[in-house]
């Protein structure tokens, strides 16, 4: 059977507008029902967002080590993960009643359920990696990344108007976007560096898609073309 791999930002669990909300959380619950339905399954691994930011800063305050902020970040991540898992719960999906702390251990509870949602695992990544790692213990052929820009662009769009988005490129050409050093605790990226390098360590092929429009995931796990930038392995 068929296992499919996303990285879900954390972002994307709460849009501003309040009937956004709900009305992107229907979407996510029917493309889940449908696709456990198709007999797939789906390892969704969720991003911390703004608890995760929020807290980050909050723990600032008091100490400065990252080891730790990750760690309070990697929570915030594992509390959007039950929002999700709940979710799903109520409206009858295969849902892992276990959120997993390990790749490894999301990879056995994927044989016996349908899907299974995380958040992180281990400070010095973020969600974005845990995704791609999953794809990788799992033996899933490619990941996707849902966030909340349309594309990669090829230099950093909130510091440069005339970015380009990009729509085809190699794994090589996106580490070299986003450069190799991991990122501190909550700072954010098109995509983890951590996540690219494991990436080209195990082949594994992304989309990197905007979130925001559900339509886009859906089409993006269908196979079929989709709007934003697919990153092939080599
Ligand atoms: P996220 O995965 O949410 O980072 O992790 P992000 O790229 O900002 O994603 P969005 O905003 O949700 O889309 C939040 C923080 O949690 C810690 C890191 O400090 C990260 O910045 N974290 C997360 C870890 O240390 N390890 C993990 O496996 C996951």
């Amino acid at each position: 059977m068929a296992t499919h791999i996303v990285a879900l930002g954390g972002s994307l669990l709460r849009p501003e507008e309040a009937d956004q909300r709900s009305m992107w959380f229907g979407q996510l619950r029917q493309l889940a029902v449908h696709f456990e339905g198709n007999g797939r399954k789906l390892g969704i691994v969720v991003g911390g967002g703004l608890p995760a930011r929020e807290a980050i800063t909050l723990a600032r305050s008091s100490f400065t080590d990252s080891y730790r902020l990750d760690t309070v970040g990697i929570s915030a991540t594992r509390l959007n993960a039950t929002i999700l898992q709940q979710s799903l719960l109520d409206v009858g999906c295969k849902v892992s009643p276990t959120i997993p702390t390990s790749t490894q251990e999301a990879t056995e509870l994927l044989e016996s359920h349908n899907i299974v949602i995380m958040g992180g695992t281990t400070p010095g990544h973020t969600t974005d990696a845990v995704a791609v790692a999953l794809a990788r213990d799992c033996g899933a052929p490619h990941c996707v990344i849902a966030t909340n820009v349309t594309h990669v662009h090829d230099c950093d769009p909130r510091e440069n108007p005339d970015a380009k988005p990009l729509e085809e490129i190699t794994l090589t050409q996106l580490a070299e976007i986003t450069g190799t050093e991991p990122l501190g605790p909550g700072e954010s990226a098109a995509v983890d560096p951590v996540a690219v390098k494991w990436a080209m360590k195990a082949g594994i092929r992304l989309a990197v898609l905007d979130g925001r429009d559900l339509s886009i995931l859906e089409d993006a796990l269908e196979g079929k073309p989709f709007v934003g930038t697919l990153v092939k392995a080599e």
